[in-house]
């Protein structure tokens, strides 16, 4: 069946300000937190619910779509041919509990492999980062420039500060360079925001050692559209299935950072 991208892209953008006000709501009240692979990595009842929220209405609306999100709510194996949902509910979950601010939810369409929406929705400063494909991607309906690049000194780089202390990241000392060489790092503790921020110049790169599909998918169709690039730390694609590296920035620099720092492979 065909898919009328337009319409799917406004219902989508309801859906992501409905789930926003929902996530606000629970700002108020006592939220129930637990942790998943590590004590460290959180999971609160509001990211269930609101995975929950997106599936119910994608089932009812496009019922032959398929659907992947983090908190795995739903049980059926998604395909990537056909146009499948790749979703976050709460990217930065961290920040959510401890901050109540600096989280987003990320929704991206894909067709066939091919990214077609994309949406980062910072709930709490209430920015939308979109992207329709070959339509240009936008903050809030106005439209980001095509990114301008900066020497790699003048750089600012997104990467959370424990990838370069942790002993068994084979990839440290080649960060620990980067870090020295170019302007200043900032770790936001959301790789959905740091990577609209690539999109939208408050940042000119973002590296992640270890990143999933349904952290990136959505900002990779936003960086796209504005002439940045997003691969794993060689430059190769990025899977929509696995969990690898990230590398997101603006082109030019994008070759340097690989060629210099992080290319070679472990
Ligand atoms: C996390 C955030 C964080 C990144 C982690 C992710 P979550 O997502 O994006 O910035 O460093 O690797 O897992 O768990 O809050 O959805
Ligand atoms: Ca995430
Ligand atoms: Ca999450």
């Amino acid at each position: 069946m065909s898919v009328d991208w337009l319409e799917l892209e406004k219902v989508a953008t309801n859906w992501v300000y409905e789930a926003g006000h929902k996530i606000k709501k629970t700002l108020a009240g006592p939220i129930d937190i637990e942790s998943k692979s590590n004590p460290d990595d959180l999971v609160t009842e509001v990211d269930r619910a609101i995975e929950a929220f997106f599936y119910e209405k994608i089932q009812e609306a496009f019922p032959e779509h398929y659907f992947l999100g983090e908190e795995g709510i739903s049980d059926e194996e998604p395909s990537l041919d056909g146009t499948v949902w790749i979703i976050d509910p709460i990217d930065g979950t961290m920040n959510f509990i401890h901050q109540k601010q600096n989280f987003a939810i990320s929704v991206a369409v894909y067709h066939n492999k091919v990214g077609m929406i994309g949406l980062i929705y910072d709930v709490m400063r209430d920015e939308l980062f979109h992207a329709h494909r070959g339509k240009g991607a936008f903050l809030n309906g106005a439209e980001l420039p095509p990114v301008k690049e900066r020497p790699l000194h003048e750089s600012v780089i997104g990467l959370n500060a424990r990838w370069i202390v942790e002993q068994t990241n084979p990839y440290r000392n080649p960060l620990k360079a980067l870090v020295r060489d170019v302007r200043s790092i900032r770790s936001y503790g959301s790789a959905a925001l740091e990577m609209a921020y690539v999109a939208s110049d408050r940042l000119d790169g973002y590296l992640s050692v270890q990143l999933s599909p349904w952290d990136y998918a959505a900002g990779m169709i936003i960086l796209n559209e504005v002439g940045c690039v997003a691969s794993n730390f060689q430059g190769d694609p990025l899977s929509l299935t696995d969990s690898g590296t990230l590398f997101a920035s603006k082109p030019h620099l994008h070759k340097e950072i690989i060629s210099i720092y992080i290319g070679e492979e472990y």
